[in-house]
């Protein structure tokens, strides 16, 4: 396994709209793998191949205390949502930022597991947050572009000041 580089925000990469994943194979499963050692090395509960600049759709998931439970979905597509709800977000590709987002409550989401077999799960609360967010990452949307112009430009300046400093 792998660590993999993470795009961060304003990263154009990030901004690329994945195409489905067509066949679940090796090179998948390896990537699968390499994704969750990265979110887990990161101490993220989510990540979209979109971030590890693959453009495929895919997205690794664990919202367990103690990284017992990845979750993989391949190919997501949400077919029901239900309620809304406010909740602070964060993002590996955008570190150190935590907003408010308003997001469905439920949602039932439909995908492939990592072995390729077709699944349905309902979601509810963090888990369903967290699937809409790293959906987003597929769409080529970050989650600071539901906040207002002026705070996505704050927080676009604070990125690149700090990537500087890191050079
Ligand atoms: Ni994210």
């Amino acid at each position: 396994m792998a660590l993999l580089p993470i795009l961060r925000y304003p990263d154009a990469r990030l901004h690329t709209r994945a195409r489905p994943v067509a066949q679940v194979d090796q090179t998948i499963e390896r990537l699968i793998d390499d994704m969750i050692e990265t979110m887990y090395a990161a101490v993220g509960i989510g990540l979209a191949a979109t971030q590890v600049n693959v453009h495929q759709r895919l997205i690794v998931i664990d919202i367990s205390d103690d990284h017992q439970n990845p979750q993989v979905f391949i190919n997501p597509r949400i077919l029901a949502r239900e309620g809304s709800v406010l909740r602070e977000e964060g993002c590996l590709s955008v570190p150190g930022i935590y907003e408010c987002v308003t997001r469905s409550e439920t949602v039932v989401v439909e995908a492939l597991d990592r072995r390729g077999q077709p699944f349905s799960l309902q979601a509810t609360g963090l888990l369903a947050v967290c699937i809409q967010h790293e959906m987003d990452h597929l769409e080529g949307k970050v989650f600071v572009e539901y906040l207002s112009p002026l705070k996505q430009n704050r927080i676009k300046t604070k990125m690149r000041k700090r990537a500087r400093e890191t050079l």
